[in-house]
């Protein structure tokens, strides 16, 4: 066995892998809590977002069928198959902001008879309705997500919203049902989340929480009278000490009037480095704001554990999921690109967001049921970036990658014992880990971040005794700012990483500065994990 592990450990160190010229690194521990059930990661949180926003969807997902970019039915080919193998469990479209003015009945039938109207919440561009209702759908199959539909509280009806549900979900003789059929789509569709407006507080009609609550009980009613087989998600709170999803006066209001009738309940948090007049720049950055970038990420975590023990006290069942259905960095638009289409690149740095954040929603599982990164293509923290026929894929789509292993898989309750980041006079913790096992116990995943960007960690971590297959993986770079380009669009990707050796039973793997490691350890006989001695 123990010969298998190092001719394993050995090819490894033989494949290509990047090497760093490191100070020696920090010791530190994982400490897993095998004893512990966890409860199973939901692949939902590995969730994308999809708005009408910029070049998200139209010169984004949507290039429509005369393009000579290669395409499926108007649909871009190149990054279908890019996040097909990264994997997207569930798209949100159209909205944001955009889905509380979206007339979804401009979508549909044929594409000459669609108007045109503008879009107003991003830029008054014209919107020409040319990717609806089917083209979403569409999109959706051939990525193998499934659709999470955010509809029109702030200015539809009840009745448009129901009629919404109906024309997507309904097989018998209904006029929706009918109306859909007419336009070439005999079956249903399948839609599993159905969010009753966004923002509700803000762009979705400047509502407060007991108003907001009577409206999502008023149109869900009706939805889920239309509607077949949706879990109907309420929006949730805006700003309220300190950045997005802090309200937790609008949770208790939520919760405590119409808990009852919800499938999930939608948070929203941003990273933004400094403020919301002057965010930064998300490539011309020093140490100072990548710090406070990192330190802010790590903020998502209490946003949750707040407003999970508010919910805890209507649901201490934990029927009712958080949705951290808008998340990410938002910087300063690239110069040269209107500001109203959140264009922004994605360096490293973006990626420890991704690495910290999903950390964070992992650990959390038991209430955290699903996410959705804002947004997948052009817009705030992308997966993807496209110039014309051009596209590149980011450090974020890199970091996805490592987590990829962790969906519906066990969560492993764990915790890190190590060192600290510090910058001036303040400090954070420099890693963040979360660890899963399959359901019969032969394997386990572990994904780790290293937000020092000059300290490497040696991460011991404990293995069952059998554990015979060690595969570690990393996204890091040089320089903190790193990013990848048009012209060089693999600066940063994911590596093999061998810097893992085997001691007594522990993986001793290291965490260079600035990086995400993921390792994953295969036992082929049965559990991988040994309880940890303390
Ligand atoms: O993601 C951009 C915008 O941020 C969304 O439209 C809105 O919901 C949020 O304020």
């Amino acid at each position: 066995m123990q010969l298998r592990l190092s001719i394993v450990c050995a090819a490894l160190v033989l494949l290509a892998a990047p090497s760093y010229a490191q100070p020696a690194p920090v010791p530190a521990r994982l400490v897993l809590l095998p004893d512990t059930t966890g409860p199973v990661i939901s692949r939902h949180i590995y969730g994308h977002f999809a708005e009408h926003l910029g070049r998200d969807i139209y010169d984004g997902f949507w290039v429509g069928e005369g393009s000579p970019i290669p395409n499926v039915r108007g649909i871009r080919t190149d990054i279908v198959d890019a996040l097909k193998t990264v994997g997207v469990p569930n798209l949100r479209w159209p909205g944001g902001c955009f889905a509380d003015d979206y007339r979804w009945k401009n979508g549909i039938g044929p594409k000459a008879d669609r108007p045109a109207v503008p879009n107003r919440w991003w830029g008054h561009v014209m919107e020409d309705n040319a990717f609806g209702t089917h083209e979403f759908m569409d999109l959706a199959d051939q990525l193998g997500a499934e659709a999470y539909i955010a509809g029109n509280l702030g200015s539809g009806s009840v009745q448009d919203m129901a009629d919404w549900a109906e024309y997507l979900t309904a097989s018998d003789k209904s006029p929706m049902a009918e109306l859909r059929r007419q336009n070439g789509r005999e079956e249903p569709w399948k839609i599993p989340f159905f969010g009753v407006g966004n923002e509700n507080w803000g762009c979705g009609g400047n509502m407060n929480a007991a108003y907001y609550a009577n409206e999502f009980k008023r149109y869900a009613t009706f939805v889920y009278r239309y509607g077949r087989g949706m879990k109907l998600v309420a929006a949730g709170p805006g700003a309220g000490y300190g950045g997005y999803g802090t309200d937790l006066e609008w949770t208790e209001t939520l919760m405590r009037e119409a808990g009852w009738m919800m499938g999930g309940y939608s948070l929203h948090y941003y990273t933004v480095t400094h403020n919301w007049s002057q965010k930064g720049s998300a490539t011309e950055f020093e140490e100072a704001d990548w710090f406070l970038t990192l330190k802010k990420a790590t903020w998502i975590d209490s946003v949750i554990v707040a407003h999970s023990r508010v919910m805890d006290r209507y649901d201490p069942e934990k029927r009712v999921g958080i949705f951290m259905d808008e998340w990410g960095t938002w910087h300063d638009a690239e110069p040269g690109t209107p500001g109203y289409a959140l264009y922004q690149q994605n360096s490293l740095r973006d990626a420890l967001v991704a690495a910290i954040s999903l950390n964070s929603f992992n650990n959390h599982a038991d209430r955290v049921r699903g996410a959705n990164l804002a947004q997948t293509i052009n817009v705030l923290q992308a997966m993807i970036l496209t110039e014309g026929g051009r596209m590149l894929k980011t450090p974020t789509y890199h970091a996805f990658d490592l987590f990829r292993p962790h969906w519906d898989q066990t969560l492993v309750p764990s915790r890190i014992e190590g060192p600290t980041y510090a910058f001036g006079d303040d400090s954070m913790p420099a890693l963040t880990a979360s660890v899963s096992r399959d359901s019969v116990g032969t394997s386990m995943h572990v994904t780790v971040s290293n937000a020092d960007p000059i300290r490497a960690v040696a991460l011991r971590i404990p293995l069952d005794p059998n554990s015979m297959y060690l595969q570690a993986f990393i996204v890091t770079a040089d320089r903190i700012q790193e990013h990848n380009t048009f012209d060089e669009p693999e600066r940063i990707s994911k590596q093999s990483w061998s810097q893992l050796k085997r001691e007594g039973d522990d993986a001793l793997l290291t965490v260079p500065p600035k990086s995400v490691v993921s390792l994953t350890v295969i036992n082929a006989r049965r559990s991988t994990l040994r309880p940890s001695s303390r």
